[in-house]
């Protein structure tokens, strides 16, 4: 799509219409992009990676989004006062490229309320834990390093409050006793792959409802479904 950032500043805020254009922020590996770009090119999930944006020019991901012919923008959050000139900055790239859906994949920056309110229910995070459980860095370690037997893959909303918003879907992981924080990591990483498609399609879907913090996935969609782009 020909649309330079700076050109759509004002446009249409997401949060009024979802659409099937996805956002997706990252800040190094990007293998959960991978595994959404792979989902949107084999059919799982009707969807189109808009923009990829790092605070990182040196991402790796970066580079696959490249090659896989995705638009990238990297806004360093160095020179920003402030956390709300940040986040102003991502929801002015994010309208430029008439984002829907934010998708958080490993992006290593907290989300102020500026972000928050600009897309409301539109943002996800994948987070290596079975959440409230081990929420923040490391999530796989703490887990280890606290002995529990199952851990697992988080996708939730974004709130304003860290790793704490609704639940939209949880994979389990036995831990055992061979583990190291390594291979934990590893065989949470293969469900996050796979998770996180699922939600966003499941959000994209309009199936789910919201009762207080409790995401309740229905059949028949409750929500206006992103409307589907014609190719
Ligand atoms: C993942 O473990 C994700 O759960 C966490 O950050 C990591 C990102 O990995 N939020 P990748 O960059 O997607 O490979």
């Amino acid at each position: 799509m020909e649309v330079r950032p700076d050109a759509l500043v004002g446009a249409t805020p997401a949060s009024d219409a979802m659409t099937r254009r996805l956002g997706v922020l990252i800040s190094g590996r990007g293998s959960n992009l991978r595994a959404i770009l792979d989902a949107t090119r084999d059919g799982r999930l009707d969807a189109q990676v808009a923009v990829v944006i790092s605070n990182r020019a040196e991402a790796k991901g970066l580079h696959d989004a490249r090659q896989a012919g995705v638009d990238v923008e990297v806004i360093e959050h160095v020179g920003h006062r402030s956390r709300a000139s940040y986040d102003r900055a991502l929801v002015r790239a994010l309208h430029a490229y008439q984002v829907g859906l934010v998708c958080l994949a490993g992006f290593m920056r907290i989300v102020g309320p500026t972000f928050v309110h600009a897309y409301p229910n539109a943002i996800l995070n994948v987070h290596p834990s079975l959440l409230p459980a081990f929420p923040g860095l490391d999530a796989q370690r703490q887990a280890w390093a606290h002995g529990v037997k199952i851990t697992g893959a988080t996708v939730h909303l974004v709130t304003e409050a860290l790793d704490a918003g609704p639940i939209v879907a949880q994979a389990s992981v036995p831990v055992l006793e061979a583990d190291t924080p390594e291979t934990l990591a590893s065989r949470i990483l293969e469900q996050e792959h796979r998770l996180y498609p699922e939600a966003i399609k499941t959000v994209l879907d309009g199936r789910y409802r919201l009762d207080g913090r409790r995401f309740v996935q229905t059949s028949e969609p409750q929500i206006a479904p992103a409307p589907r782009e014609r190719a």
